[in-house]
């Protein structure tokens, strides 16, 4: 195997056929809908939103969680959006952002009118970290918006210390990580407010595209509330939605409707399994890159349950005939789904430079990104995959590698 020619070069794939469906909407979301549909025919009104289903998904997202409160809203882009407004810092203030993160977790901080300050990553990882979080303070500091960058938890505990001792309201950004656990506690219960994306291809998903957002603080949900809905007063015992002269300020409709809140509902009673089998997938191709001289488990925070999203793992780029890119890429080519080259690096995005203050220099996330790659994976990968993928890494690193393999 090892000796054929590569894929990338006309050889034939380690793996020929593709990498498992995963298939998040099955039957269970399919009998959830038609009930929505059902339901409300037996009612005689056409299903809309803020409805039963809502109410049967946002109360099993607290308990999962272990408390709060939550509002489905239209995407977790909007999540953010309301994240931050509720939190209610003067316009022109510096937000700081994780340094790899989605558009969507940083666009809200440009159109609510604030400045986006980029913190660096922690030496060989994604994440922020508490001297990277220091670094990136100004004086005009307010908040801050911290991603739990591919479904591993960044360090909050001492973050959120030096945020409170400064008056920093912190959001986090729990889109790649639902359900992760940090010192056993659900991200998303550590700062003021959290935002997730709960769109089809996140590790909870509520349909195509969704969001939630979820806060402790129960004056914090009712601002939310009301940002996510037009205004509206909700938490007023006299709240009369057929009055908007009781509406409390201008806003747009972020609802998630009926139908998503279904399937959220449906979707979330797996979670917990999601995770556990996502983790257990990722120490078995950590486990099997014991056989490569090239590809490495990268350093993870102890202390945490990730939900992986995906899996990076470390190329030693010195020990290589190529670049990274064209490692990866190669191995991308004998099958594998991955992304040879993760390009979320906020300080790299021209369209954002207008609105960043201070330096957006970010060494240590460029250098992992350059020395890296992400597997992408699902729940439904067996033992073959996870063989087909570390097979694929072994006989592209037999042609590429500076040093023959040891598997060799
Ligand atoms: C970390 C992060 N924040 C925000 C978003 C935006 O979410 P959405 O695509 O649902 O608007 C995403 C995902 O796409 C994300 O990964």
């Amino acid at each position: 195997m090892t000796n054929s020619e590569l894929a990338v070069n006309g050889g034939s794939k380690v793996r020929a056929e593709p990498m498992p469906y995963r298939r998040l909407f099955g039957a269970e979301e399919l009998d959830i809908v038609r009930r929505v549909f059902e339901e409300s025919w037996q009612a005689g009104v056409d299903f809309s939103f803020q409805g039963k289903f809502e109410e049967l998904y946002t109360s099993r997202f607290c308990e999962f969680q272990g408390g709060g409160f939550a509002d489905a809203v239209c995407s977790g882009t909007a999540a953010v959006y309301l994240a931050l407004k509720a939190l209610d810092i003067p316009t022109g203030s510096d937000v700081i952002v994780s340094p790899i993160t989605d558009p969507g977790c940083i666009a809200p901080i440009v159109l609510l009118g604030y400045k986006v300050r980029v913190a660096d990553a922690c030496p060989d990882s994604w994440s922020i970290g508490p001297s990277e979080f220091e670094r990136a303070q100004t004086p005009n500091t307010r908040a801050a918006i911290l991603t739990h960058t591919g479904g591993y938890p960044f360090d909050i505990q001492p973050i959120l210390e030096i945020a409170r001792s400064k008056g920093i309201r912190v959001v986090e950004d729990c889109s790649q990580a639902h359900g992760a656990l940090y010192r056993g506690k659900r991200v998303g219960r550590f700062g003021d407010v959290a935002a997730f994306s709960t769109m089809f291809s996140k590790n909870h998903a509520t349909g195509g595209c969704g969001g939630v957002v979820y806060t402790e603080d129960e004056e914090i949900y009712w601002r939310l509330r009301a940002l996510a809905d037009r205004g509206k007063p909700f938490h007023r015992p006299d709240f009369n939605p057929k009055d908007p002269s009781q509406f409390l300020f201008p806003a747009l409709n972020f609802n998630l409707d009926e139908l998503s809140c279904a399937i959220g509902y449906s979707t979330l009673a797996r979670l917990p399994d999601t995770i556990e089998k996502r983790n257990a997938i990722a120490a078995k191709i950590d486990a099997a890159l014991e056989r490569s001289a090239v590809v490495s488990p990268c350093i993870r925070l102890e202390g945490c349950t990730p939900s992986p999203f995906f899996h990076t793992v470390a190329v030693d780029s010195g020990g290589l005939t190529v670049s990274k890119v064209e490692f990866a890429e190669a191995v991308g080519a004998e099958g594998i789904a991955i992304n040879p080259d993760y390009r979320y690096i906020a300080s790299e995005w021209p369209w954002l430079k207008p609105y960043l203050t201070g330096e957006a220099d970010t060494p240590n996330a460029v250098r992992f990104r350059d020395r890296s790659f992400n597997i992408l994976f699902n729940e439904r990968y067996t033992d073959g995959e996870v063989r087909d993928i570390v097979d694929a890494i072994i006989k592209v690193e037999s042609h590429l590698a500076k040093r023959v393999s040891r598997a060799v």
